[in-house]
């Protein structure tokens, strides 16, 4: 982690985003969704020599609550506390925008992005049968 930077995603990143998202995710999202999301101060990428995790948090309906939209980090650098440290960095970023609570949805069968969010504060609030194509959503939350 010595060489590390968080820093707001620039166009030049995604090609590095799409690898990670690519051996992340089962239905991984296309560049151009990524794309789309370049203008939101909320898209977050964690660099060494290379990038090696994103997060993209956004606001919620109600303004008051931030939602993490998605978190990654590539499959050769996990459990070196990247995605804590990204998650910090959206944490502190959204406080300065006011909010005071973070939510996200995370697939039941994601057993270890769940364990990931506790491990970060977060608590399950609820679930959403069918969210998903292809499975239900856990609900987590936490006052920030
Ligand atoms: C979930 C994910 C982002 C975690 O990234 P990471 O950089 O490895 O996470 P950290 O190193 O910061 O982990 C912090 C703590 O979370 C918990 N944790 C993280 N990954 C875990 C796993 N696979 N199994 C169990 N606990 C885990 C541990 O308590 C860990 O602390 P420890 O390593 O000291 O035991 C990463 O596994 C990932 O990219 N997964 C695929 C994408 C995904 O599922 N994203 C979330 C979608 S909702």
């Amino acid at each position: 982690m010595e060489n590390m930077s968080i820093r707001r995603a620039l166009e030049s990143d995604i090609s590095d985003i799409v690898e990670i998202e690519n051996c992340s995710f089962e239905v991984p999202w296309p560049d151009f969704l990524f794309k789309a999301h370049l203008s939101n101060p909320g898209f977050l990428v964690y660099e060494e020599d290379k990038v090696l995790g994103y997060a993209i948090v956004a606001s919620s309906e109600d303004k008051r609550t931030a939602h993490l939209q998605s978190i990654a980090v590539h499959r050769d650098h996990r459990r070196q506390g990247i995605a804590s440290k990204l998650l910090e960095w959206c944490i502190d970023l959204v406080r300065l925008y006011g909010f005071n609570r973070m939510t996200l949805e995370v697939r039941e069968k994601n057993v270890s992005a769940q364990l990931f969010y506790s491990n970060n504060g977060f608590v399950v609030e609820g679930k959403v049968d069918g969210y998903y194509l292809d499975d239900n959503a856990i609900v987590m939350g936490k006052d920030i």
